[in-house]
């Protein structure tokens, strides 16, 4: 059941990188005269620990510590040391761990499409207009579709906007034709893949890395803490940074163990997470573009920007993928989002 990290070694500059993040992340904590902890939460992601949702799972960490005096033990498991993207949320299901932070796009596999409204590329013009939804009517209705799954949904945050990689750059249209690109088990991904006339692979991130070294895709998309924590710039000479669409992410438990709970310690917990996605969404953004700046510093990629014009047609070539959407999930939806969004 548990999956093995096929997380690549990392080259020196990354390890300095991680150090300044750790540093500026983690809060000090006592270790001495511990007691053991009456109850362990197991949180699990597939990410590294220097990215946004890393920082905030380690940040969680240390606040439900600290605030129950140890009472309270969390235990996370980055870079799918426990579980993957394939059976994290069976994982959660089943009690085998207690939180995971699975992305929007993930949802889709264990029968709530909805989520992949997310996923419509150039939806969000910036973090502004992705609050819209998560803090509004529409991101709580999403959240408690989960309850159909046994599940609770605690809260979302961001990583941030997506960029394009191959060995090539992807500016236009054309310049993906004939490509495969990974995408995220999202049907809303694949679609926009297609219409940019590449063929989708639905691949597990841990696979990633080296699905691109070996040559069985050849391009992704993610953000670019992402792209430099998986050292996919080893694999993968262009980076375009087209921010075509976006990276969130929503913390999931599992209805009964969270029923469970006493009362004030789910206050605890949840009081502690939510500072946690918040702390998460303060430090995206800097994550990214200090992740951008180590990148440019290995120099073994070469980083594009399209024109507006080059991301004009990559915006008019995506157009279909929201109808195909509306056909899938009603029109409803579609109609909700784009009230939710203008609203303002
Ligand atoms: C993640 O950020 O959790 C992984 C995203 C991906 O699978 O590309």
């Amino acid at each position: 059941m548990a999956a093995v990290s096929t997380h690549p070694p990392h080259p020196k500059p990354r390890r300095q990188w991680l150090a300044a993040c750790a540093g500026a992340a983690l809060l000090p904590v006592a270790r001495a005269a511990m007691p053991l902890p009456e109850i362990t939460l197991r949180f699990s992601h597939v990410v590294a620990e220097e990215t946004p949702k890393g920082l905030a799972a380690n940040r969680f960490k240390v606040l439900v510590e600290q605030r129950s005096g140890s009472r309270i033990g969390v235990q996370v498991f980055p870079n799918g040391q426990l579980y993957g993207d394939s059976d994290e949320m069976q994982a959660l299901q089943l009690g085998a761990v207690d939180l995971v932070a699975p992305s929007l796009s993930k949802f889709g596999r264990i029968g709530l499409p909805e989520f992949e409204l997310f996923d419509l590329p150039f939806l969000f013009d910036d973090l502004s207009a992705v609050r819209r939804i998560t803090l509004g009517p529409l991101g709580q209705r999403l959240l408690q579709g989960l309850e159909r799954q046994g599940l609770v949904g605690l809260g979302y945050f961001d990583n941030g906007f997506k960029q394009m990689s191959a060995n090539r750059p992807l500016l236009e249209p054309k310049d993906f034709v004939g490509l495969r690109m990974r995408v995220q088990a999202s049907q809303v991904i694949a679609a926009q893949m297609r219409a940019l006339g590449a063929r989708p692979v639905t691949l597990a991130f841990s696979e990633t890395h080296q699905a691109l070294g070996s040559g069985v895709v050849d391009g992704t998309e993610n953000p670019v803490s992402n792209f430099w924590t998986q050292d996919m710039h080893q694999v993968q000479s262009d980076l375009s940074l087209t921010n075509h669409g976006y990276l969130g992410y929503a913390v999931v438990t599992n209805q009964r163990f969270w029923q469970h709970l006493a009362r004030a310690d789910r206050a605890l917990i949840n009081q502690a997470l939510q500072e946690a996605l918040g702390f998460a969404n303060q430090i995206a953004d800097t994550q990214n573009a200090s992740a951008l700046a180590a990148l440019r510093q290995a120099g073994n990629v070469r980083v594009h920007h399209p024109t507006p014009e080059q991301r004009q047609r990559l915006r008019r070539a995506v157009q279909p993928v929201q109808q195909q959407l509306a056909s899938r999930l009603g029109q409803r939806w579609i109609e909700d989002l784009q009230a939710a969004l203008t609203k303002g």
